[in-house]
């Protein structure tokens, strides 16, 4: 079987919950997967203790001077001959260089069913608020590949989820993100095999 190199982008709060959930799915199945490198952009980032507590290699690059950013994240992302990066709570827009030069495409993961929900702004609870105020009954996640339009590349994987029983926003984010960690790692591992 043809095994596969990804990375994983985080950003300096992120709970890092789908990252892991993405880990254990190629680690549980034995799929040639292996997690190149996590990036974050916080020296002390929460998700660290998930990097050590799971030996993934742990890459830091802080945002704030971007074009810098974006010249060693190409560079690392390059030498890593990755075939996939995958977006975990990535809060950046990814530029036209960065897509065009990092070498390989990209995924992210949304907790909304797109195109619905989805654009600028619409990220974390503000996606739970606006589903909720909308009285919908049904949400999801959904997998794309990147462009650089917030939530417009290629879909896919999608999975919807019930949540007429949620009486809140965040019952929504905590049945929706049930959804991310099993969709995730199956979308990516299908999408680097078709
Ligand atoms: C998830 O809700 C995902 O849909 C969005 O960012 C959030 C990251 O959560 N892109 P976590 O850090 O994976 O727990």
């Amino acid at each position: 079987m043809k095994s596969f190199r990804i990375a994983v982008l985080t950003s300096g709060m992120s709970r890092g919950s789908n990252f892991e959930a993405l880990v254990n799915s190629f680690r549980e199945k034995n799929l040639p997967v292996e997690i190149s490198f996590v990036l974050i952009t916080r020296r002390n980032a929460p998700i660290k203790g998930r990097c050590e507590r799971l030996n993934i290699p742990i890459f830091y690059h802080s945002t704030k001077n971007w074009d810098e950013f974006e010249t060693h994240l190409i560079e690392k992302c390059r030498e890593s001959e990755l075939d996939l990066i995958a977006l975990a709570g990535f809060m950046k827009q990814m530029t036209p260089n960065i897509i065009t030069n990092i070498g390989s495409p990209i995924t992210n993961i949304h907790p909304a069913l797109l195109p619905e929900f989805g654009g600028k702004g619409m990220y974390g609870s503000n996606v739970h608020k606006a589903v909720f105020q909308a009285g919908r009954k049904v949400s999801g996640a959904t997998v794309h590949l990147v462009n650089s339009n917030f939530d417009e590349g290629e879909v896919i994987g999608q999975e919807d989820v019930d949540i007429s029983q949620c009486k809140s926003p965040s019952e929504i984010g905590a049945t929706v993100l049930k959804i991310e960690h099993t969709l995730y790692g199956k979308a990516v591992w299908d999408y680097l095999n078709r």
